[in-house]
């Protein structure tokens, strides 16, 4: 695989980050996941303005227009022959020696590369998520898509020593959002339910398309947060993410949601999304 560091293609054999790069140190550090589909970005855009504003909240010195990271994307898409899967992308605050005071003066590390991955033909889009609840523990800031994901990994770790895909993370009764997405859920009259945007949650980028689609379609919308008794009891529910796109959830904590099987507003959100992603 070719990498990209530091204004450098090279193979990742050859690719080096410093070990006192903030990233390493303090996660102190933001990213993206982008989706590749056909050999093409899914909403860059997007996700530009999001890394745009999460660098900002961490008063990192970084400008993604004036880098070029269009233009390195698709670069590194083109080196790697890549038809599906993701770009990661993630920039520190950049190399300095240890200490919690943030340096002013550090240059930011820049790093990208692609994974290979089926996004379209997947399992769980065919036959859906089984969903556990855990504490949400992370930090107040989520908005902010830093690289500070132990917590996350540690629940989709026991999801699956568990038995189960994956976490849906719950704060003061409600569900804030999955380990590494956005969680929705359908309503008895039709009504997409979700959570409204906050430093609570990631503001997902799928899920505002989503939001928009539906809208369009005439169905409702509710931004408002909803109880894990209330998804058990929901008509269908559903996760959002760059690579997960919208893919069903079919089970919460060992009960089925609606008939245990994904359901047709579901399956024809995904259907739209991916068609207007390619
Ligand atoms: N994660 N919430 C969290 C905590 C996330 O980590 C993600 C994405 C989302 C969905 O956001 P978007 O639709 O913009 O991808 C919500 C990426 C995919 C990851 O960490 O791999």
């Amino acid at each position: 695989r070719i990498v990209y560091v530091n204004g450098g293609f090279l193979p990742e054999a050859s690719a080096s980050l410093s070990i006192f790069d903030r990233g390493v140190l303090f996660a102190d550090a933001v990213y993206e996941v982008t989706a590749v589909i056909d050999g093409g970005l899914v909403d860059f855009d997007a996700h530009q303005r999001r890394l745009r504003r999460s660098l900002a909240e961490l008063g990192i010195d970084f400008d993604p227009e004036e880098a070029g990271l269009l233009d390195i994307h698709r670069e590194l898409i083109h080196r790697n022959d890549l038809r599906e899967g993701l770009v990661y992308l993630q920039i520190s605050r950049g190399v300095a020696d240890r200490s919690f005071l943030q340096p002013t003066n550090a240059q930011p590390s820049v790093i990208l590369f692609t994974q290979a991955q089926s996004l379209l033909d997947t399992p769980a889009a065919e036959s859906g998520l089984s969903i556990i609840t855990q504490p949400d523990k992370r930090w107040h800031r989520r908005d902010i898509k830093t690289t500070q994901l132990l917590y996350p990994s540690m629940m989709k770790t026991l999801a699956d020593e568990r038995g189960a895909h994956d976490v849906w993370m719950v704060e003061g009764g409600h569900v804030t959002e999955g380990s590494s997405s956005n969680a929705h859920i359908i309503t008895a009259d039709g009504s997409l339910v979700t959570r409204p945007i906050s430093q609570d949650i990631l503001h997902g980028i799928t899920r505002a398309a989503v939001l928009d689609y539906t809208r369009e379609t005439g169905a409702g919308v509710v931004e408002r947060a909803f109880t894990v008794a209330e998804a058990q009891g929901a008509r269908e529910a559903f996760i959002t993410s760059a690579t997960a796109f919208v893919t069903p959830v079919t089970a919460i904590d060992g009960v089925p949601i609606g008939d245990g099987h994904p359901g047709p507003a579901t399956r024809r959100i995904r259907a739209h999304y991916i068609d207007h992603s390619r």
